[in-house]
């Protein structure tokens, strides 16, 4: 069975759509051990206390930088025995520390067609406002696994969503959610804790 730490900075519906998945049987030997925010805040915390997951704080304001952050993160992950990361609006990039101590093990949603309105500065609303006033008539979801690079790693899997002629950033955000981010990373979780995903280059094949 592979544990599994969400990484959450807010609202949390990703990882709602994560412990609805479960409670279906569909994380197929995987198990959401912890849930670890980066502001004690965060509504998240409360979706992974009524799942009775453990949840912790990872508070970005005690830490100097992001380097000084993910090294803690790291620590917490190492104790937890945790073999697969989900950033799921985890809104802060780590360093390559964390990169290396898991490689292809961290996995990221992100709320566009990468390669296309992702990188830094690229995230949450920021993302469909961009895609709105670039014009897009096709957004939608990736799910990746975490690289060095920002938003540059392996695509696990990417859906898309059509943008309709009078949306806004947050009827854009919401309809990308329900289609394509609630739906296609409680797959990619199963498919890895299943054992199914091998990475070559930049191509990820599932088995
Ligand atoms: C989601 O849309 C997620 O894809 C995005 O933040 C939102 C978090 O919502 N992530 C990024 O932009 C990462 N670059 P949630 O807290 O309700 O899951």
């Amino acid at each position: 069975m592979v544990r599994i730490a969400v990484l959450v900075s807010g609202g949390g519906t990703n990882l709602q759509a994560l412990i609805d998945a479960q409670a279906r049987g569909e994380i197929n030997n995987g198990q959401i051990a912890a849930v670890i925010s980066s502001s004690p805040t965060a509504y998240a915390l409360e979706r992974a206390a009524k799942a009775n997951i453990p949840g912790y704080v990872v508070n970005r304001r005690d830490y100097a930088d992001n380097r000084a952050m993910t090294a803690a993160l790291a620590q917490q992950l190492q104790e937890l025995d945790i073999g697969l990361v989900v950033l799921a609006g985890f809104m802060y990039v780590l360093t390559e520390e964390l990169v290396h101590a898991y490689p292809n093990a961290i996995i990221n949603i992100h709320p566009a067609l990468i390669p296309s309105f992702c990188g830094e500065g690229y995230y949450g609303l920021h993302v469909h406002e961009r895609a709105l006033e670039y014009g897009v008539k096709v957004s939608g979801a990736t799910v990746h696994f975490v690289s060095e690079e920002c938003d540059g790693g392996p695509i696990i899997l990417q859906k898309a969503v059509a943008v309709n002629e009078d949306d806004t950033p947050a009827t854009l955000q919401r309809r990308i959610m329900e289609q394509a981010e609630w739906v296609l990373l409680p797959q990619a979780v199963s498919l890895f804790c299943e054992g199914r995903l091998s990475v070559e280059g930049r191509i990820v094949h599932i088995r």
